[in-house]
């Protein structure tokens, strides 16, 4: 295996799935996390780039969890570990009166706490071998955008700390050479914007990006890739959109 290890939480929908195929593709391996994976699962041999994924299930907002699946797969690959792209999250959208202060919880525990629990984790993990490495956390342009047609208080509020807390990784680790940076995604086309239905809203929506549509998985998975990688060896403490313009609009 040449390549470099790389866990990926969320990989099981979305932009972390479109993360973890382009990681394989490119010959890295991959700590594959998500809430909804099996409890452990090594793939089928011969299925494409088996021997490089360990797949298991985690809750991001339970630390011990977490820890135990990153350390099983690192232990799969023989103690190699080299950075995280951290894409699991939830969204939720509701005026905020009727926001119970448990809903706020949920919400921020998973979003900003489950940033917090990977990134330490990770960044922990480097320091303890002694090894560079790279974190890339997934915030969204609701961290610097109101919407009162979409309100979401609690995940507005959960990724406005994801790129606080980034910014603060990367001055603090910046010099063991671990560089962590911060991917905002617009309005993105997988399962999560499902919930943008009603066709008002999704026109709505549409309005809002100067491109007129919505954006990939893969466009956005790109953006975290090449962040990760040692071709963006010198960015660190970047906020990097991708919102085909919405945030400049
Ligand atoms: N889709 C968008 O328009 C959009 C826009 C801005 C930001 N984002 C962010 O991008 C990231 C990925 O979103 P997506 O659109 O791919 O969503 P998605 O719903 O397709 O995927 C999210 C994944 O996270 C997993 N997950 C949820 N809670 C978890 C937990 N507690 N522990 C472990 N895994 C958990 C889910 O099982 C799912 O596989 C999220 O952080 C989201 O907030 C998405």
């Amino acid at each position: 295996m040449t390549g470099r290890v790389i866990a990926v939480t969320g990989g099981g929908s979305g932009i972390g799935a479109a993360v973890v195929r382009l990681l394989l593709d490119r010959g890295d391996a991959v700590i594959d996390l998500d809430l909804a994976h099996p409890r452990e699962e090594t793939l089928a041999e011969g299925a494409p780039g088996a021997e490089r994924v360990h797949r298991a299930r985690c809750d991001v907002s339970d630390v011990e969890s977490l820890a135990a699946a990153l350390d099983a797969g690192i232990a799969r690959f023989e103690g190699r570990f080299d950075g995280l792209v951290h894409c699991a999250g939830i969204y939720l959208k509701s005026p905020t009166e009727d926001v119970d202060l448990g809903t706020w919880n949920r919400v921020l525990d998973i979003n900003l706490g489950g940033s917090f629990a990977a990134a330490s984790l990770a960044g922990n993990r480097l320091i303890a071998a002694g090894r560079p490495g790279s974190i890339v956390l997934v915030s969204s342009t609701a961290a610097f955008l109101g919407d009162r047609a979409e309100p979401s208080a609690g995940y507005a509020a959960s990724k406005g700390g994801v790129v606080s807390l980034g910014r603060q990784l990367a001055v603090e680790w910046g010099h063991r050479g671990i560089r962590t940076n911060v991917v905002v995604p617009g309005v993105i086309d997988t399962p999560m914007t499902t919930v943008i239905e009603h066709p008002e809203a999704f026109a709505h929506v549409l309005a809002s990006i100067p491109l007129g549509r919505l954006g990939s998985a893969d466009e956005v998975a790109q953006v975290c890739v090449f962040l990760g990688s040692p071709e963006a060896g010198f960015v660190n403490g970047a906020v990097v959109p991708v919102d085909g313009g919405q945030l400049v609009s």
